[in-house]
Protein backbone atom coordinates (compact mmCIF):
# COMPACT_ATOMS: atom_id res chain seq x y z
CA UNK A 1 0.00 0.00 0.00
CA UNK A 2 1.42 3.88 -0.39
CA UNK A 3 3.43 4.75 2.35
CA UNK A 4 4.03 8.46 1.06
CA UNK A 5 0.16 10.17 1.39
CA UNK A 6 1.17 13.40 2.82
CA UNK A 7 -1.98 12.94 4.98
CA UNK A 8 -0.24 9.60 6.39
CA UNK A 9 0.61 8.92 10.31
CA UNK A 10 1.27 5.86 11.99
CA UNK A 11 -0.50 4.58 15.18
CA UNK A 12 0.74 2.10 17.19
CA UNK A 13 2.31 0.79 13.15
CA UNK A 14 -0.80 0.61 11.79
CA UNK A 15 -0.80 3.36 8.47
CA UNK A 16 -3.92 5.83 9.22
CA UNK A 17 -4.61 8.55 6.86
CA UNK A 18 -7.39 11.38 7.67
CA UNK A 19 -9.19 12.58 4.49
CA UNK A 20 -11.07 15.32 4.15
CA UNK A 21 -14.61 13.52 3.87
CA UNK A 22 -16.37 10.14 3.06
CA UNK A 23 -16.17 10.86 -0.33
CA UNK A 24 -12.16 11.43 -0.36
CA UNK A 25 -12.30 8.20 2.06
CA UNK A 26 -14.10 6.48 -0.68
CA UNK A 27 -11.72 7.16 -3.99
CA UNK A 28 -8.53 6.28 -2.00
CA UNK A 29 -10.15 2.96 -0.94
CA UNK A 30 -10.65 2.03 -4.32
CA UNK A 31 -7.40 3.39 -5.67
CA UNK A 32 -5.88 1.15 -3.31
CA UNK A 33 -8.25 -1.99 -4.03
CA UNK A 34 -6.80 -1.29 -7.67
CA UNK A 35 -3.24 -0.91 -7.31
CA UNK A 36 -3.87 -4.51 -4.79
CA UNK A 37 -5.65 -5.92 -8.13
CA UNK A 38 -3.09 -5.27 -10.26
CA UNK A 39 -0.24 -6.32 -7.91
CA UNK A 40 -1.98 -9.67 -7.14
CA UNK A 41 -2.54 -10.16 -11.03
CA UNK A 42 0.76 -9.34 -11.80
CA UNK A 43 2.27 -11.21 -9.02
CA UNK A 44 0.07 -14.83 -9.23
CA UNK A 45 -2.38 -14.12 -12.39
CA UNK A 46 -5.20 -13.39 -9.86
CA UNK A 47 -6.43 -11.51 -6.70
CA UNK A 48 -8.80 -12.67 -3.95
CA UNK A 49 -10.18 -10.03 -2.26
CA UNK A 50 -12.71 -10.03 0.91
CA UNK A 51 -15.34 -7.67 0.98
CA UNK A 52 -17.73 -5.83 3.03
CA UNK A 53 -21.17 -4.40 3.33
CA UNK A 54 -22.91 -1.57 4.82
CA UNK A 55 -23.29 1.87 4.11
CA UNK A 56 -19.58 2.65 4.26
CA UNK A 57 -17.97 0.95 1.26
CA UNK A 58 -21.00 1.55 -0.94
CA UNK A 59 -18.92 4.85 -2.63
CA UNK A 60 -16.08 2.50 -2.73
CA UNK A 61 -17.86 0.14 -4.76
CA UNK A 62 -19.66 3.03 -7.10
CA UNK A 63 -15.82 3.91 -7.92
CA UNK A 64 -14.58 0.89 -8.72
CA UNK A 65 -18.14 0.35 -11.13
CA UNK A 66 -16.71 3.61 -12.41
CA UNK A 67 -13.72 2.42 -13.47
CA UNK A 68 -14.77 -0.50 -15.00
CA UNK A 69 -17.41 0.77 -17.01
CA UNK A 70 -14.26 3.32 -18.45
CA UNK A 71 -12.66 0.03 -19.55
CA UNK A 72 -9.77 0.83 -16.87
CA UNK A 73 -10.48 -1.97 -14.39
CA UNK A 74 -11.23 -5.50 -14.89
CA UNK A 75 -12.69 -8.17 -12.42
CA UNK A 76 -11.86 -11.30 -14.51
CA UNK A 77 -8.94 -12.53 -12.21
CA UNK A 78 -10.52 -11.53 -8.88
CA UNK A 79 -12.19 -13.84 -6.91
CA UNK A 80 -14.21 -12.18 -4.09
CA UNK A 81 -15.09 -13.48 -0.15
CA UNK A 82 -17.56 -11.97 1.33
CA UNK A 83 -17.15 -11.08 5.18
CA UNK A 84 -20.85 -11.89 6.81
CA UNK A 85 -24.37 -12.32 5.88
CA UNK A 86 -27.92 -12.52 7.98
CA UNK A 87 -28.55 -15.82 9.17
CA UNK A 88 -31.34 -17.65 8.50
CA UNK A 89 -31.95 -15.04 5.12
CA UNK A 90 -32.93 -15.97 1.60
CA UNK A 91 -29.84 -15.30 -0.44
CA UNK A 92 -32.97 -13.76 -2.93
CA UNK A 93 -34.18 -11.54 -0.07
CA UNK A 94 -33.58 -7.93 -1.29
CA UNK A 95 -32.40 -7.34 2.36
CA UNK A 96 -29.34 -10.07 2.21
CA UNK A 97 -25.82 -9.14 2.25
CA UNK A 98 -25.71 -11.13 -1.45
CA UNK A 99 -28.27 -9.04 -2.83
CA UNK A 100 -26.10 -5.87 -1.85
CA UNK A 101 -23.27 -7.24 -3.09
CA UNK A 102 -24.68 -7.93 -6.52
CA UNK A 103 -26.39 -4.22 -7.00
CA UNK A 104 -23.43 -2.44 -5.96
CA UNK A 105 -20.18 -4.46 -7.21
CA UNK A 106 -21.07 -8.04 -8.65
CA UNK A 107 -24.05 -7.93 -11.04
CA UNK A 108 -22.09 -4.61 -12.26
CA UNK A 109 -18.82 -6.20 -13.35
CA UNK A 110 -16.82 -8.73 -15.30
CA UNK A 111 -16.01 -11.03 -11.95
CA UNK A 112 -17.19 -14.61 -13.13
CA UNK A 113 -20.00 -15.75 -11.04
CA UNK A 114 -18.93 -18.77 -9.77
CA UNK A 115 -15.36 -16.62 -7.70
CA UNK A 116 -17.68 -14.23 -6.32
CA UNK A 117 -18.07 -16.35 -2.56
CA UNK A 118 -21.16 -15.20 -0.27
CA UNK A 119 -21.47 -17.37 2.81
CA UNK A 120 -25.19 -18.42 2.47
CA UNK A 121 -27.64 -17.79 5.04
CA UNK A 122 -30.25 -20.45 3.49
CA UNK A 123 -27.92 -23.48 5.23
CA UNK A 124 -29.47 -25.26 7.80
CA UNK A 125 -28.79 -25.03 11.02
CA UNK A 126 -27.85 -28.41 11.53
CA UNK A 127 -25.25 -27.99 8.64
CA UNK A 128 -23.70 -24.42 9.37
CA UNK A 129 -21.07 -25.08 11.32
CA UNK A 130 -19.29 -27.49 8.57
CA UNK A 131 -20.66 -24.95 6.17
CA UNK A 132 -18.64 -21.76 7.73
CA UNK A 133 -15.48 -24.21 8.54
CA UNK A 134 -15.35 -24.84 4.40
CA UNK A 135 -15.80 -21.17 3.80
CA UNK A 136 -12.42 -20.68 5.42
CA UNK A 137 -11.17 -23.68 3.57
CA UNK A 138 -11.85 -22.19 0.36
CA UNK A 139 -10.60 -19.16 1.09
CA UNK A 140 -6.80 -21.25 2.38
CA UNK A 141 -7.42 -23.27 -1.25
CA UNK A 142 -7.51 -19.97 -2.86
CA UNK A 143 -4.38 -18.84 -1.36
CA UNK A 144 -5.71 -16.85 1.25
CA UNK A 145 -7.18 -12.62 1.08
CA UNK A 146 -4.42 -10.46 -0.45
CA UNK A 147 -7.32 -7.51 1.12
CA UNK A 148 -9.66 -7.66 3.27
CA UNK A 149 -11.73 -4.57 3.17
CA UNK A 150 -13.40 -4.00 6.75
CA UNK A 151 -15.71 -1.42 8.28
CA UNK A 152 -16.17 -0.49 11.56
CA UNK A 153 -19.52 -1.19 13.73
CA UNK A 154 -20.16 1.55 16.45
CA UNK A 155 -19.13 -1.21 19.14
CA UNK A 156 -15.69 -1.67 17.35
CA UNK A 157 -17.09 -4.83 15.66
CA UNK A 158 -15.48 -5.96 12.34
CA UNK A 159 -17.57 -8.38 10.42
CA UNK A 160 -19.78 -9.35 12.73
CA UNK A 161 -16.92 -10.30 15.65
CA UNK A 162 -19.14 -8.44 17.75
CA UNK A 163 -17.62 -7.37 21.43
CA UNK A 164 -17.10 -10.54 24.04
CA UNK A 165 -15.40 -11.42 27.07
CA UNK A 166 -12.71 -13.68 25.74
CA UNK A 167 -9.25 -13.21 26.15
CA UNK A 168 -6.92 -11.57 23.22
CA UNK A 169 -5.52 -14.93 22.36
CA UNK A 170 -9.13 -16.62 22.50
CA UNK A 171 -10.51 -14.01 20.69
CA UNK A 172 -8.03 -13.92 17.71
CA UNK A 173 -8.35 -17.42 17.17
CA UNK A 174 -12.46 -17.54 16.28
CA UNK A 175 -13.30 -18.63 12.96
CA UNK A 176 -15.96 -18.73 10.53
CA UNK A 177 -19.36 -19.10 12.53
CA UNK A 178 -22.90 -18.18 13.22
CA UNK A 179 -23.02 -14.86 15.93
CA UNK A 180 -26.02 -13.27 17.78
CA UNK A 181 -26.14 -9.96 16.61
CA UNK A 182 -25.06 -6.91 19.47
CA UNK A 183 -27.89 -4.23 20.83
CA UNK A 184 -25.59 -1.91 19.10
CA UNK A 185 -25.70 -3.91 15.80
CA UNK A 186 -29.30 -4.73 15.41
CA UNK A 187 -30.42 -1.52 16.60
CA UNK A 188 -28.30 0.22 13.63
CA UNK A 189 -29.48 -2.95 11.25
CA UNK A 190 -33.37 -1.16 11.90
CA UNK A 191 -31.82 1.13 9.07
CA UNK A 192 -32.03 -1.61 6.58
CA UNK A 193 -34.81 -3.92 8.40
CA UNK A 194 -37.45 -0.95 8.92
CA UNK A 195 -38.64 -1.96 12.57
CA UNK A 196 -36.65 -3.29 15.57
CA UNK A 197 -38.82 -6.50 15.38
CA UNK A 198 -37.94 -7.22 12.11
CA UNK A 199 -34.19 -7.04 12.13
CA UNK A 200 -32.55 -10.41 11.92
CA UNK A 201 -30.81 -11.18 15.28
CA UNK A 202 -28.17 -13.76 14.30
CA UNK A 203 -25.34 -13.99 11.19
CA UNK A 204 -23.14 -15.77 9.68
CA UNK A 205 -19.37 -14.19 10.37
CA UNK A 206 -15.99 -14.76 8.73
CA UNK A 207 -13.90 -14.86 12.25
CA UNK A 208 -11.27 -12.71 13.49
CA UNK A 209 -8.59 -15.03 12.96
CA UNK A 210 -9.63 -15.76 8.86
CA UNK A 211 -9.72 -11.83 8.86
CA UNK A 212 -5.78 -11.41 10.88
CA UNK A 213 -4.73 -13.95 8.32
CA UNK A 214 -5.28 -11.31 5.32
CA UNK A 215 -1.57 -10.22 3.02
CA UNK A 216 -3.43 -6.62 3.47
CA UNK A 217 -6.11 -5.12 6.10
CA UNK A 218 -7.85 -1.92 4.70
CA UNK A 219 -10.73 -0.66 7.27
CA UNK A 220 -12.73 2.29 6.54
CA UNK A 221 -14.99 4.56 9.07
CA UNK A 222 -16.75 7.86 8.04
CA UNK A 223 -18.79 10.13 10.28
CA UNK A 224 -18.67 11.27 13.80
CA UNK A 225 -20.72 8.09 14.98
CA UNK A 226 -17.89 6.15 14.36
CA UNK A 227 -15.06 8.59 16.57
CA UNK A 228 -15.37 6.48 19.44
CA UNK A 229 -14.77 3.34 18.25
CA UNK A 230 -12.24 4.06 15.84
CA UNK A 231 -10.02 5.67 18.68
CA UNK A 232 -10.41 2.74 20.97
CA UNK A 233 -9.54 0.07 18.23
CA UNK A 234 -6.19 2.29 17.14
CA UNK A 235 -5.09 3.73 20.14
CA UNK A 236 -6.65 2.09 23.11
CA UNK A 237 -5.75 -1.78 24.45
CA UNK A 238 -6.15 -4.55 22.11
CA UNK A 239 -9.04 -6.07 23.89
CA UNK A 240 -12.46 -8.42 22.55
CA UNK A 241 -14.60 -5.74 24.24
CA UNK A 242 -13.55 -3.99 20.78
CA UNK A 243 -13.06 -6.28 18.21
CA UNK A 244 -11.39 -3.95 15.50
CA UNK A 245 -8.35 -3.41 17.99
CA UNK A 246 -7.17 -7.25 17.58
CA UNK A 247 -5.68 -5.80 14.70
CA UNK A 248 -2.62 -4.06 16.26
CA UNK A 249 -1.85 -7.49 16.56
CA UNK A 250 -0.97 -7.33 12.44
CA UNK A 251 -0.41 -4.14 12.62
CA UNK A 252 1.97 -3.69 9.77
CA UNK A 253 -0.19 -5.35 7.11
CA UNK A 254 -3.09 -2.63 8.20
CA UNK A 255 -4.02 0.33 6.89
CA UNK A 256 -6.89 2.57 8.19
CA UNK A 257 -8.66 5.25 5.76
CA UNK A 258 -10.66 7.68 8.23
CA UNK A 259 -12.46 10.91 7.58
CA UNK A 260 -12.45 14.04 9.93
CA UNK A 261 -15.79 12.43 11.68
CA UNK A 262 -14.31 9.57 11.97
CA UNK A 263 -10.83 10.80 13.54
CA UNK A 264 -12.21 13.04 16.00
CA UNK A 265 -11.55 11.31 19.05
CA UNK A 266 -8.20 9.97 18.13
CA UNK A 267 -5.82 11.79 20.85
CA UNK A 268 -3.59 13.76 18.17
CA UNK A 269 -6.08 14.12 15.67
CA UNK A 270 -5.79 17.38 13.49
CA UNK A 271 -8.00 19.68 14.50
CA UNK A 272 -10.73 21.51 12.29
CA UNK A 273 -8.47 23.46 9.81
CA UNK A 274 -7.80 23.26 6.25
CA UNK A 275 -8.30 19.90 4.41
CA UNK A 276 -4.55 17.63 4.99
CA UNK A 277 -4.56 16.55 1.28
C1 LIG B 1 -20.50 -5.48 6.90
C2 LIG B 1 -19.80 -5.69 8.16
C3 LIG B 1 -19.93 -4.72 9.30
C4 LIG B 1 -19.92 -3.26 8.86
C5 LIG B 1 -20.07 -2.32 10.05
C6 LIG B 1 -20.17 -0.87 9.62
O1 LIG B 1 -20.20 -6.52 5.99
O2 LIG B 1 -19.12 -6.66 8.30
O3 LIG B 1 -18.88 -4.96 10.22
O4 LIG B 1 -18.71 -2.99 8.19
O5 LIG B 1 -21.20 -2.67 10.78
O6 LIG B 1 -21.36 -0.69 8.91
P1 LIG B 1 -21.69 0.68 8.16
O7 LIG B 1 -20.68 0.81 7.07
O8 LIG B 1 -23.06 0.49 7.60
O9 LIG B 1 -21.59 1.76 9.18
Amino acid sequence: MSHSAPDALRIRDMRVRILPDARAVSLAAAEEIEAVIREANAARGRAVLGLATGSTPEGVYARLVERHSAGELSFRDVTTYNLDEYYPISPADPRSYRAYMHRHLLGRVDIAPNRAHLLDGSVPESAVAEYCAAFDRWIESDGGLDLQLLGIGRNGHIGFNEPCGLSVAEASRLRTRRVELHPVTRADAVREFGSAEAVIPAALTLGVATILAARSILILATGAHKAEAVAAALAGPMTAEVPASLLQSVAPRVAWMLDRGAAGALPDAPAAGPPIV
